[in-house]
Formats: C-alpha cells, structure tokens, sequence
C-alpha cells in the first residue's frame, strides 16, 4: 500500500516522526513524504528531519508565505500534480495547516481517501484559519483518527459516520515519550542560556489572532516585560512573531531583560519546557507538552482545543484585555491539580494507525 503524506509546518514534523517510524516497520507499506515548503528556515524545518531521524521528503514543493488564498491554492496544484504522478492508494494529512487542507482537498477531488490526523478538534471559532481548515478537511476524510473522547464526540455531532472515526490518542504523546528521554539527555540549552531549572517562564507565541491583533500583542509584550523584572523570561520566537516586532518596532514594550531566541530545535524545546516554572504559550502543542511534563501552563487565548486540561486544572486560560492580569495569572501559575488523567490515550497513536493501514 502506498501512503503519501503531506506536511508542511513545524508540528507536522513532529507528528511524522511518531507516524512515519511506526509506518517504515512494515515493508507493505511504503511512505511517500511530501513537504509543502510552509514552513522553510532550516530552524523551522531541517532541524526537525535531522534530530527526528524523518526519512528526507521525496517532494519539496517551496509553497510557503502569503495569504491563505495564495498559499493553499499554489499548495492545492503543486499536490495535486504530484498525486496524478505517484497514484497513492490513500493521502494521510496532520492537523489543521493551509497544507493540511491543501492535501485533503486535492486529493479528495481525484477520489484518493483522505486519512485526517487529529480529527476532530474544534475551538468553535470560525475566525481562526485552522478551525476553517479542520472542519473541511473532516468532512471530506475517509479515516479520521481523533486524539480524544471529545472530538470523537464532535465528529459524532456533526453527523460524520462512527465507522470512519477512531480514537487512537494524540500522536504528540508518542513523540514526547520517544524523545523526552533524549532531550534530557542531549540538550544543553539551559547551560547555553545561563538558565536555572524551575526558575524561568518559557513563552512562545505565533497564533494569527495574537500576533495581527496589535492591542493583544501589546498587551502580552508588556506582561512578559513585567514579568522578566522577577522572573527570567525566554522566547524562542516565531519567524511569524519576529516580523511583526519588527515590522512594528515593538521590542521596546518588553523591557531588556526577556531573551529572546530564535526557534529552537525539538530537543532543545523539550528540554526548556521540562525545567520551566510555568510555560505561557498559545501553541497547541505545547499546551500538551507542558501537561505530559507536568509543568503550570497559562494558555494566552480565549479558547482551547485542548478542553481536558482546563476542566481538570492542568491548563489556564487567560483574556487577552489587561496587562496586569495576565502578568499576575502567569506569576501566581502553579498546578492546581495532581490528579492523574490520561485524555491523550497511552503513547501508541502511531501503532493504532499503523495497524489501520496494515488491516484494512
Ligand atoms: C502555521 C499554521 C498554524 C500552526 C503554525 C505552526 C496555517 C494557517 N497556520 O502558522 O496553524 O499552528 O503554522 O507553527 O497554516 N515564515 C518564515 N519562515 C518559516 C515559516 C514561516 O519566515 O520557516 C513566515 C511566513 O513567510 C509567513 C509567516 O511566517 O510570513 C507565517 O507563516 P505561515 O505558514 O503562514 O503561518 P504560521 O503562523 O507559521
Ligand atoms: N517547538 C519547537 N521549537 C520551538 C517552538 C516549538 O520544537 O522553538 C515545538 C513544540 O515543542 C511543539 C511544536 O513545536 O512540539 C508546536 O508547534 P507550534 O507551536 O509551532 O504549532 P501548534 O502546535 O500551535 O500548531
């Protein structure tokens, strides 16, 4: 069986190294990697192939940038030549980018089933681009493989037949267990920053709606600024981020003493949320990371996808309207819970997938 897999940004390779690993013990399954080219500094992209160990992808179609309409549609044709050339038996896509849309809607015009995972996951705010480009790419997927009982329950909800969807746990589990070992042991990004474990925030912030809303992002810049008069503040900052600081010459509303960093690798990541005091991001991902490593994370958005945490105190979420309060919700963070919940299933996405393919 051949599976062409597209991705394209920086979680997606995160979520293929879990994927493709378990897909590359099977010789009846042969992988084909297609990257968009989304995103492209190699700290955005190479980084991950090389420490991940991701085979290098047979296609590389440099589609990355612009507006939405722009980039999916340059996506949609530059995949759908490749797909008329490779004739895959299904087309697998990750999460909710313009390159997860791009792969499903290409292929589901040229009747190639679609595999969607992390199905399922809805903010139920349309004004965000990957609320838009999850819902699409559900209702046109043949296998739907969600990480919780919750999206399992909205892809029931909006009518999407049982016998497509499969709770299998969230891949980014497999990939923190495969590699949270190795960070510990490889990274020395602490040395590197002069940071002392349990006494610094990790913040990392890219969502359009923070970053192109100018009052929201002033106001985060200005809680982080407070916040590095007590606290170390590190940053490894988004390229999406550090254009519009830039562009709006905001820096100054941080103060001197929040380090900012570029992106960092993902054992390096790892590393910098395993011994933070408190993690304050809008990032999907590392709204999970922070609860596998079991550190306070204050979430800088209005709403989560990620529900479970926040009902069972692992997560907070803080409105982006008031300096002073987020300043102090990120400060006073501490886990409100010791409670045991495992919403993001065992550590064996990728072997439930695997054995998907292997059986049907
Ligand atoms: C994208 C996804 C978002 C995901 C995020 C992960 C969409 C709509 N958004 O957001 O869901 O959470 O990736 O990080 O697909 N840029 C660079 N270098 C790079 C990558 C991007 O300079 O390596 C620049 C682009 O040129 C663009 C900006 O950053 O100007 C934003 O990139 P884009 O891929 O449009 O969206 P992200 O914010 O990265
Ligand atoms: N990440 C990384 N280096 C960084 C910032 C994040 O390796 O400098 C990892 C992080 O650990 C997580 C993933 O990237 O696994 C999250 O990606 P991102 O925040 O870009 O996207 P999202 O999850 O919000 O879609």
């Amino acid at each position: 069986m051949k599976i062409l897999t597209v991705i394209g940004a920086r979680p997606q390779f995160i979520k293929a190294a879990a994927i493709s690993h378990g897909f590359a013990q099977y010789d009846a399954i042969q992988e084909v990697l297609l990257h968009t080219g989304q995103h492209f500094d190699s700290n955005m992209s190479d980084v991950f192939f090389e420490e991940l160990g991701i085979p290098k992808p047979a296609y590389n179609l440099g589609i990355g940038g612009g507006l939405h309409g722009a980039m999916t549609g340059a996506q949609l044709a530059g995949i759908e030549e490749v797909l008329l050339h490779e004739k895959p038996d299904w087309v697998l896509v990750y999460g909710d980018t313009n390159s997860t849309l791009a792969g499903a809607l290409a292929a589901s015009k040229l009747h190639i089933p679609v595999a969607h995972v992390e199905a399922g996951l809805r903010s139920f705010n349309r004004k965000m681009p990957e609320e838009i480009n999850r819902v699409v790419t559900d209702h046109i997927s043949t296998a739907l493989f969600a990480p919780t009982a919750t999206a399992m329950q909205h892809l029931a909800y909006e009518g999407i037949p049982a016998e497509r969807c499969h709770q299998v746990g969230d891949v980014m589990y497999d990939a923190a267990l495969l590699f949270g070992e190795r960070a510990k042991q490889q990274s020395t990004i602490l040395q590197q920053l002069n940071l002392i474990a349990g006494e610094y925030v990790l913040a990392t912030i890219h969502r359009a709606e923070n970053t192109d809303d100018l009052q929201r992002l002033k106001i985060i810049l200005q809680s982080l600024g407070e916040i590095s008069q007590t606290l170390p503040v590190v940053w490894p900052v988004h390229p999406r981020t550090r254009k519009l600081l830039e562009q709006k010459t905001l820096h100054g509303l941080l103060g001197n003493k929040v380090q900012l960093i570029d992106p960092v690798g993902y054992l390096d990541m790892v590393m910098l949320e395993q011994h933070a005091a408190v993690i304050a991001t809008d990032s999907g991902g590392v709204q999970k990371e922070a609860f596998f490593y079991q550190v306070p994370c204050v979430t800088l958005r209005d709403e989560t996808e990620w529900v479970e945490l926040i009902a069972a105190g692992w997560n907070q979420l803080v409105k982006l309207d008031d300096t002073n309060e987020v300043t102090q919700t990120i400060l006073g963070a501490k886990l409100k819970t010791s409670t045991a919940i495992q919403p993001y299933g065992q550590g064996n996405a990728a072997v439930k997938i695997t054995s998907y393919f292997r059986e049907i």
